[in-house]
């Protein structure tokens, strides 16, 4: 029987020149579900994706991939893992069916000609298979990049960004696809910023500066910070907003065209700032996965020396 995770692991720590990157990271992602990787810029979540396939080695921590111990079997884990990196690594200079008939020779794939042309087929690049992968756009070359990734049919994807800069709808057929490979037993783990994407997944990981501050499905997170939100609409929202922001217990305040949001942990405090507020009419609202990561990256940086 195969383990029910396609990744596990512990206490991982990566420093450069000094300076701790990751700290402390365990994960653990189940095989089939789509894992969520979220934090701000610079929290480790790059260095944490090449730990778990065995392209970097961790200071410290210990862990498996797809069964395989990722300090020591990375030719492995290689073999049965697609990775799509950040920024766009296949050849500008070729085409993308050459880009893709290049990937599966160095894989040794037999039929070759047959993966490429289904990939090219699935992921709709047939279209584009005789232009250059330079002058594919943004969305494009993320398809191609997908393919390349695919080419070994591996169990698991890492996908670093894959949709950073890609517009709504191709970013909404991006992830359509990755479901879909779902639905074929392949697992993946995507790191995003968009909270619409994060949504999209069976399971979230939240990184802040190398530490792991919330892991769970979105209601879990959402529940476990414990962030109180209420809502008001009306004219003038912008002054109320630059009044509300100094008083204590209110953590966020944000306004949305006509409506106003106010958060924090402290239900008698936000009540308090309401009630000098009494022009609009205050509602419960649901709390979003944006807010509470901002309530996260806040607390990370106050109880940090960084
Ligand atoms: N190869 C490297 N050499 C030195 N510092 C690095 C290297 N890779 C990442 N870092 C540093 O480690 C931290 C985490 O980076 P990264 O994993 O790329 O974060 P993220 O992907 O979340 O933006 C950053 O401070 C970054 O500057
Ligand atoms: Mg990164």
């Amino acid at each position: 029987m195969q383990d029910e995770y396609a990744i596990e692991v512990a206490h991982l720590s990566k420093s450069f020149h000094g300076k701790p990157a990751v700290t402390d990271v365990s994960l653990k992602v189940r095989r089939g579900d789509i894992f969520g990787f979220l934090g701000p810029n610079g929290s480790g979540k790059t260095t944490t994706i090449r730990m778990l396939c065995g392209l970097m080695t961790p200071d410290s921590g210990t862990g498996t991939c797809l069964g395989y111990n990722i300090l020591s079997d990375s030719r492995m884990i290689k073999r049965l893992v697609g990775y799509v990196p950040q920024a766009f690594s296949l050849y500008q200079d070729l085409t993308t069916k050459e880009n893709l008939d290049f990937i599966a020779r160095i894989y040794d794939e037999r039929d070759y000609v047959v993966r490429v042309n289904r990939l090219m087929a699935e992921l709709g690049l047939d279209v584009y298979q005789h232009i250059l992968a330079g002058r594919l756009s943004g969305g494009w070359k993320q398809r191609l990049s997908l393919a390349a990734a695919l080419i070994h049919d591996p169990q698991l994807l890492l996908l670093d960004e894959p949709t950073a800069g890609v517009d709504p709808k191709a970013r909404r057929e991006f992830w359509d696809y990755i479901s879909y490979l779902t639905t074929k037993g392949i697992t993946s783990l995507v790191s995003t910023h968009y909270m619409d994407e994060a949504e999209r997944c069976n399971q979230l990981a939240y990184i802040v500066y190398g530490e792991l501050m919330a892991e769970g499905t979105v209601d879990d997170i959402i529940q476990k910070v414990g962030l109180m939100t209420w809502a008001a609409s009306g004219q003038g929202l912008v002054k109320l907003a630059q009044a509300m922001r100094s008083l204590p217990g209110v953590l966020q305040v944000v306004v949305w065209g006509n409506e106003i949001r106010i958060c924090g942990l402290d239900a008698a405090l936000l009540k308090q700032a309401m009630a000098r507020f009494k022009e609009v009419s205050w509602h419960p609202a649901k709390t979003s996965l944006e807010e509470v990561f901002i309530s996260l990256v806040s607390e990370r940086t106050a109880g940090s020396s960084v």
